[in-house]
């Protein structure tokens, strides 16, 4: 009981029957969703972790292995023109059951974020008995393209395509070699002014997400299956800041104009304005420096700002108290500062009697679970605008993501999979 009152002070969640000393763990049964998950590992593995970003070969020849081992098991396989990748049941209707995840991830990420959603799904649906998969209908499950907009700053791609959000916009968007998107695209085969033919979200009745947490409160909790009630909203921005390249040792400190000390004081800056206050997290992730000269003075500094906040109003208001730091700190080192948006995402709160129907299915596998909001950005934010969704969300060990290290116990991938499975069945029920 205090653990539980602790955690729901700290992190604002409420807690359902979490029974910390009866874990189920050691009952559940491994099942070949572990040994799919290696196997799509080795798909841009290497020593520093996984790297398949959007458009690589990488995520091409992991989407190519997901169709095979679709097939493999009997199921429909297709792609659309956003290069989200479909398995699953056709069927006619619009009231089909989707579920889904991505099979991209960060730079030298882990095994699990994504990965666990699109296989926990594909072994979720072939555990449904025949009676269960023919009330479906249309039932499958999504690899939605570039959901961590690593490479273009346009994350959650292939699922607002998939709603039909209007991604003109993105097509000029340039990867660090100069790349645009659109170039990107073709390589693969696809057309961005095709985009729009991937807007199918109306085909389908609701949406489900299985996710590790990415977080450590389950596991502090010693809670097996988490219900997620909410998602942060998420504004990523590009910003520019320019002085002037000079000579390092003869331009004197208080004449310089130096792009790098302006961007230095705005990651501090940004750091604390989040940890000043509670529900809301800054993140300064890449950095570029021109030229580039450990003799040199530098003149541009290019770097992401990621901002989150769960609270709406919170969240309205971030995108004006960051340009207000940029332009300030600007003002004061002599520089000027361009700032582009990468990304905005509003908040979303769940589907509640969806919520509720994750809730039964997972208390039918362990009282060891609970309700808690996420704070990682998910396809289900995009999708959920459109149909009632929701997520099942299992422990991360050591609350560790985006990192190698990034562990879920097999039986804890093995249970998300069934409360999924256990799910839809109550869905079609
Ligand atoms: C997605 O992983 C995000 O939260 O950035
Ligand atoms: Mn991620
Ligand atoms: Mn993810």
């Amino acid at each position: 009981v205090c653990i539980c009152a602790l955690l729901e002070r700290q992190y604002d969640v409420r807690l359902a029957g979490v029974a910390t000393e009866d874990r189920p763990a050691g009952r559940v049964p491994l099942s070949e969703l572990n040994t799919d998950l290696e196997t799509l590992a080795e798909f841009g593995g290497g020593v520093a972790g996984i790297t398949r970003v959007a458009w690589s070969d990488a995520l091409d020849s992991a989407n190519r292995w997901l169709m095979h081992r679709g097939r493999g098991v009997g199921l429909d396989v297709s792609t659309d023109p956003a290069g989200n990748v479909f398995v699953g049941r056709p069927g006619s209707g619009t009231q089909g059951v989707l579920l889904g995840s991505h099979v991209d991830t960060v730079p030298n990420g882990g095994r699990y974020d994504g990965a666990l959603g699109v296989l926990g799904a594909l072994h979720a649906m072939r555990a449904l008995g025949d009676d269960v998969a023919k009330r479906a209908g249309r039932i499958a499950v999504a690899a939605f393209m570039d959901e961590e907009g690593t490479r273009f700053g346009t994350d959650l791609f292939g699922s607002r395509a998939f709603v039909g959000d209007d991604l003109t916009e993105l097509a000029g968007r340039v990867d660090r070699e100069g790349v645009t998107l659109t170039e990107a695209m073709a390589e693969r085969g696809y057309a961005f002014a095709e985009l729009g033919g991937a807007a199918a979200v109306t085909e389908y009745g609701c949406y489900l997400e299985l996710h590790i947490e990415q977080g450590p409160v389950l596991e502090e909790a010693g809670a097996d299956v988490g219900i997620v009630t909410a998602i942060v909203g998420l504004l990523g921005l590009q910003v520019e800041m320019t002085g002037e390249a000079n000579h390092a040792g003869t331009t004197p400190m208080h004449l310089r104009r130096d792009a790098l000390a302006g961007g230095a004081r705005a990651i501090g800056e940004l750091r604390d304005l989040a940890l000043a206050e509670a529900g809301i997290t800054a993140n300064v992730g890449t950095i570029l420096v021109e030229p580039g000269g450990k003799n040199v003075v530098p003149g541009v500094c290019r770097f992401t700002v990621d901002v989150r906040a769960a609270n709406p109003e919170a969240f309205a208001q971030l995108d004006h108290r960051v340009r207000t730091i940029l332009l300030r700190i600007a003002g004061e080192e002599g520089l000027t500062v361009n700032v582009e948006e990468l990304y905005r995402l509003e908040p979303l709160t769940f589907d509640a009697g969806l919520v509720d129907v994750v809730e039964a299915s997972a208390m039918d596998e362990t009282t060891a679970c609970m309700r808690l909001p996420s704070g990682a950005g998910h396809d289900a934010m995009v999708v959920g605008r459109h149909i009632p969704t929701a997520m099942v969300f299992v422990p991360s060990r050591g609350g560790i993501s985006h990192s190698p290290f990034e562990y879920t116990e097999p039986a804890h991938c093995d249970l998300g999979a069934r409360v999924l499975a256990r799910t839809i069945g109550r869905v079609l029920a």
